[in-house]
């Protein structure tokens, strides 16, 4: 418990999943929580049953620069800094280099390329420089190796690929700042989006079971929520520029 005593965080993607499961974690732990998505509806429900007085959320399309300008204001007038941010928003169309057309490129590229980008660019210069600010890039096992087993997506292996580069060139760039930039690399995680990626490719936990060491081959959100914690905590204050696998072992091969 308070190991995010009195942090002020954004988190995107905030409406199910891996962010929702942030959203209640964080506030666990003390933080003061903005969460954002770009499907309004179903964050304003989720958001609503936590009944919390340090939650506020927002309608945000990550790849909007005038977006991420207003959450970034909003933040500051409700609660006077910003501290932490989860770059969490993600897409997936999964097609290859072959099938994937190039709106469907455009598109990945833009919620998590562009998206992390723009993150990084609107909350860094309003992050408070004393050394407890940091950013958590939620990227995947498609950013660090290619092929069936981390989603099968152009873009998407592109993008996740381009986040963990960003990570570690934000780290340089921000270091002066005392601002930390770190990414981590989930595998499979059982959320609408594993879901519905199985329900195109019905056989692929089965074909990553023998790249994936630990049983069962995937991680449940709260898995993920504990890495961005620590990452996010002070505890990891000397940890920048850092790729963190919470994948059952699947990028280790
Ligand atoms: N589920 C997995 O197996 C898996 C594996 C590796 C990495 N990841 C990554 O983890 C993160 C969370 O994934 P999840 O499984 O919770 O997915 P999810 O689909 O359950 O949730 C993603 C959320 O992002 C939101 N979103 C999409 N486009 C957006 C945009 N333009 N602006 C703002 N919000 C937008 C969606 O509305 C959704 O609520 C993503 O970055 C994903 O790529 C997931």
């Amino acid at each position: 418990m308070n190991r995010l005593s009195n942090k002020v965080a954004i988190i995107t993607g905030a409406a199910q999943g891996v962010g929702l499961a942030t959203v209640k974690m964080f506030l666990k732990e003390g933080a003061f929580v903005v969460g954002t998505d770009i499907n309004y509806e179903k964050l304003d429900e989720n958001m609503k049953k936590l009944g919390e007085e340090h939650l506020i959320w927002f309608k945000h399309d990550v790849s909007s620069e005038d977006d991420w300008k207003r959450i970034v204001d909003a933040t500051i007038e409700r609660f006077g800094k910003l501290d932490v941010l989860v770059n969490n928003a993600g897409f997936i169309v999964g097609k290859n280099v072959m099938e994937e057309s190039l709106e469907e490129w455009n598109k990945v590229m833009s919620v998590s390329a562009t998206g992390a980008f723009l993150g990084i660019k609107t909350c860094s210069s309003v992050m408070g420089t004393e050394g407890h600010s940091s950013i958590v890039n939620i990227s995947s096992g498609a950013g660090l190796v290619g092929g069936p087993r981390t989603g099968n997506d152009a873009a998407y292996n592109t993008a996740k690929g381009g986040e963990r580069l960003l990570t570690k060139h934000s780290a340089h760039a921000l270091a002066s700042k005392r601002i930390r930039v770190n990414s981590i690399h989930p595998g499979s995680i059982m959320t609408d989006m594993l879901k519905a990626y199985l329900e195109m490719d019905p056989n692929c936990m089965e074909s990553s079971k023998p790249f994936c060491p630990l049983y069962p081959h995937y991680s449940e959100p709260e898995d993920i929520a504990n890495a961005i914690i620590f990452l996010a905590s002070d505890e990891s204050k000397t940890i920048t520029g850092a790729e963190l696998a919470v994948d059952n072992g699947l990028a280790s091969y």
